[in-house]
């Protein structure tokens, strides 16, 4: 028997008034797994990715994380929404880290770190100061934890991003286009971080154009377009050898 998927989409739709965004996503990710998802601008892997985090409410099919449904719980064959603290719960043990890092500006990177644990656990500080220290020292940035954001490259401002979600000790990882908004030169930085990440066995779906990453790192990839899976499998395979049109046209673009 293989393992519980860390993340189930059966038939997944959604749609935002009468544009239908996601058609019908199928697709599974394990535990421990690097799971790179990849395709054109407005193909709804943003969407895709708030849809796991709760961020919004799918429309139709079947959504879960962990072997817990997404948003919902089921007795007997009927479906009902969960409340507003069992969803809060739910997105707790799901990190995401975005292509705009959002850290609070008037706060250091530790007590950036330090935020969520203690506000939205009911962590000691003394606890969760500690774990942010060690975890600024995980991504390179020991000395850096009394800076503000003003005060740190936007690399940087990603790796404390990365901290910050890793505070809540999550089970799952989301990552939206991490590396987009960086300057070149601060990219690598922020993909080895997310190696280390990957050696460490964390689960990870990664949204991403660096396709260096995902074919070093990434055990599945997804080829996405127009809210729908066209192909997948290990990402050499589909980036060395795509099988679809659309999937060739859209890596002549960016390998
Ligand atoms: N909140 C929203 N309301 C209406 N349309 C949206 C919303 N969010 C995204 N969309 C639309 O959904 C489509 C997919 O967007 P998105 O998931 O961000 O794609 P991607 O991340 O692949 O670029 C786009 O056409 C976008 O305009
Ligand atoms: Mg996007």
């Amino acid at each position: 028997m293989t393992a519980q998927p860390m993340v189930k989409a059966e038939g997944v739709h959604k749609s935002y008034g009468a544009a239908h965004i996601l058609r019908g996503i199928d697709l599974e990710v394990a535990p421990r797994e690097v799971f790179c998802l990849v395709g054109p601008s407005g193909s709804g892997k943003s969407t895709f990715l708030r849809c796991i985090n709760h961020l919004e409410r799918i429309n139709a099919g079947r959504l879960s994380v962990d072997g817990r449904l997404v948003g919902y719980k089921q007795k007997g064959d009927k479906l009902y929404e969960l409340k507003d603290s069992e969803v809060a719960a739910q997105r707790r043990d799901i990190g995401m880290v975005f292509q705009r890092f959002n850290l609070f500006p008037h706060m250091t990177a530790v007590e950036n770190v330090m935020e969520a644990p203690v506000m939205v656990k009911g962590e000691s500080k003394s606890v969760a100061r500690e774990r942010a220290v060690k975890l600024l020292d995980r991504v390179g940035l020991g000395d850096k934890g009394a800076n503000y954001p003003t005060q740190l490259s936007g690399g940087q401002q990603q790796r404390v991003a990365i901290a910050r979600a890793l505070a809540m000790e999550p089970k799952l990882m989301l990552f939206d286009e991490p590396t987009s908004a960086l300057d070149p030169e601060l990219v690598g930085d922020v993909l080895d971080v997310m190696r280390d990440l990957a050696e460490s066995g964390m689960t990870m779906i990664v949204v991403t154009h660096e396709m260096g990453f995902a074919r070093e790192v990434g055990d599945n990839l997804v080829f996405m377009d127009g809210g729908v899976v066209v192909e997948s499998g290990h990402p050499r395979e589909v980036l060395g050898n795509p099988q679809h049109e659309r999937t060739k046209a859209f890596l002549s673009k960016v390998l």
